[in-house]
């Protein structure tokens, strides 16, 4: 989703077309920077890449003060005139922001004599800074920020001063420093390539930041603290040559030996034994990807733990009537930790009086803040937009929580406690495997590419593999592709099955063989194609086979010859995997 990045130091364009390459990650359509030279702003967008922006700007550095932004469309086509920056009318202010500008069909009606160039949102925030300029930089922003209501992280630039300006609600923004200048980015990762030290702005905050040093301040104008700190260590990315997504994919196995050793060294649950039986529910609370793993460590938690056992979608959450109280625990999943619908679920939570819990793969995050406790899955970043290693780890850490907890109540012996640990053990071997036969994944994939519509089915414990593989493949090749519990296909789904349908089958549970193989026979014999997963091999089909995993935690593996099957399928048809249509990273908008 959309990201900025504005600083106050030296190689001011080459740094913001550097940060923004690093955005890149979090998906979009169109890029754009505005820059001070002399008294004047200067702005430059385009529609695309942002290698099309760089050529566009090869050759101006001089520049110390710049705003760069990243676009992903909400309001308005995906064209150079909605892409950000915005200039005011007398070009004196230019702005980037990200997140949504609700009232902006109002705010516009106060502007009557502007000639608006975009169909955007934020174009109006600049015109509101030029009309009500009265002399004082931080006083016009404070006075426009008052009257926005939305989600929002703006940067703002001007010809008055060297100063940046930030506004900030419920959109990321992060304000850093090193002793080459000041920056401000909407990712932490991505500021620590140039900043030492960092501060998460507080909400419904303005900052004004000058090259040595910051002031943040309530929409009222009063002064707030903020904790600067160290930020997280920033990977390289500009080297890598390859698709980062395959790259990610054979990173699971070692991905998912940090997440259990950090799980361990942390202390495990770290919640004390008399909240923990007192609970009466728990949610597991996510989007996508992240849903995904909720919905398989709930799958098996609910065979060892007495409390009820609920995954939701996040946005559903927030305005369903799903019951909390103080017996509630809610872990709210997120690799970004900036979701927004995860975020507000987790404040609905702790509004009712529940107990939050958030399981990301990013400290000092909103999510990280909002929430009472919380896990690091240690599964590093993730650059390509289609996320992957963080699903298998999100998995292994939650079900350790679970573990944790249905030990301390009682549901869980000890013996089998340990053995689920020894089983986390065991997946980073089994997951070797799996990757060491990835040839033949790229055979299947081959088919899976021509097929008119691919049906993912599973039961209980693999219908969440079989919805993830499905997400995988129609957000990175285009397919369609929909997830059935197998059982359910002969409720109606049946006349879709054709000869240029494909359906791929997971089973790894063996009290439900017999089953899914009547389900694959009920297919077959309509002339769809079945390709199986599954630890033994199935009679008539292309099996690949699973290598065995504890039977609680396939989830964690099942998954991974279909992220290469999605992988292979839209290599085959020539997409841009890392960097998919319409899929954003990072949803910081409800
Ligand atoms: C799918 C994907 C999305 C995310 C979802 C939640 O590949 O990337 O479905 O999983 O937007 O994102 P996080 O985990 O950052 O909250």
């Amino acid at each position: 989703m959309c990201g900025i990045f504005g600083q106050i130091a030296a190689g001011a364009v080459s740094n913001t077309v550097k940060a923004l390459k690093y955005l890149e990650y979090r998906g979009y359509d169109s890029a754009g920077l505005a820059l001070r030279r002399g008294d004047c702003l200067e702005m430059y967008k385009t529609e695309g890449r942002i290698a099309t922006l760089e050529r566009i700007v090869d050759g101006i550095d001089e520049a110390t003060v710049a705003i760069g932004h990243t676009r992903w469309a909400t309001h308005g086509a995906v064209s150079t005139a909605n892409a950000h920056p915005f200039l005011s009318e007398d070009g004196n202010f230019a702005i980037v922001h990200n997140g949504i500008i609700e009232n902006y069909r109002e705010l516009k009606a106060l502007l009557p004599q502007v000639k608006f160039t975009s169909q955007t949102d934020s174009e109006t925030v600049a015109h509101l800074l030029r009309q009500n300029y009265r002399g004082d930089v931080l006083q016009t922003v404070l006075t426009t920020a008052r009257m926005l209501k939305g989600s929002f992280a703006i940067a703002v630039l001007s010809v008055y001063g060297d100063k940046l300006y930030a506004v900030r609600n419920k959109s990321p923004l992060v304000v850093g420093f090193s002793s080459n200048g000041a920056y401000l980015c909407s990712d932490i990762r991505c500021i620590s390539h140039w900043a030492t030290s960092v501060a998460v702005a507080p909400d419904n905050a303005v900052a004004e930041i000058g090259k040595n040093g910051a002031k943040f301040f309530r929409l009222d104008g009063t002064p707030v603290d903020v904790k600067f700190f160290a930020p997280p260590r920033a990977e390289e990315t500009e080297s890598f040559e390859g698709d980062f997504m395959l790259k990610e994919i054979f990173e699971i196995p070692a991905k998912l030996r940090q997440a259990k050793r950090n799980y361990v060294e942390r202390g495990g649950l770290s919640l004390d034994a008399d909240t923990v039986r007192r609970l009466k529910r728990i949610y597991l609370i996510g989007c996508g990807t992240a849903y995904h793993s909720g919905l398989a460590v709930a799958a098996v938690a609910r065979k060892f733990i007495d409390a009820d056992v609920i995954p939701v979608v996040a946005s559903e959450f927030i305005y369903d009537n799903y019951p909390v109280d103080g017996d509630t625990l809610a872990f709210l999943i997120s690799q970004s930790g900036e979701t927004a619908d995860t975020v507000r679920a987790a404040e609905r939570v702790t509004e009712s009086g529940g107990l939050t819990y958030a399981v990301t793969n990013t400290d000092s995050s909103s999510l990280t803040f909002k929430c009472d406790n919380c896990v690091n899955i240690c599964a590093d970043g993730e650059f390509a937009v289609a996320s992957t290693k963080a699903y298998n780890c999100q998995i292994a850490v939650l079900t350790m929580l679970f573990a944790d907890i249905a030990l301390l109540r009682g549901t869980l012996s000890a013996k089998k406690h340990n053995a689920i640990f020894r089983e986390i053990d065991g997946l980073p071997f089994a997951v070797e495997q799996i990757l060491d036969e990835s040839y033949r994944i790229a055979q299947l994939a081959e088919e899976v590419a021509h097929s008119s519509a691919v049906f993912f089915i599973g039961r209980t414990t693999d219908y969440p593999t079989a919805c993830e593989g499905s997400l995988k493949l129609k957000e990175i090749s285009y397919i369609h592709s929909e997830a059935y519990p197998a059982g359910e296909l002969k409720h109606g789904t049946l006349a879709l099955m054709e000869r240029s349908v494909t359906v791929v089958a997971i089973s790894t549970d063996p009290a439900l063989r017999d089953k899914m193989i009547s389900s694959v026979n009920e297919v077959t014999s309509r002339g769809a194609r079945v390709i199986a997963f599954a630890p033994y091999a199935m009679e008539g089909v292309d099996t690949f086979e699973l290598p065995p995993t504890g039977e609680l935690l396939y989830a964690a593996t099942a998954c991974v010859p279909l992220q290469l099957l999605a992988y292979y399928a839209a290599k085959s048809l020539g997409r841009d995997v890392d960097k998919p249509r319409h899929l954003a990273k990072s949803v910081t908008v409800e």
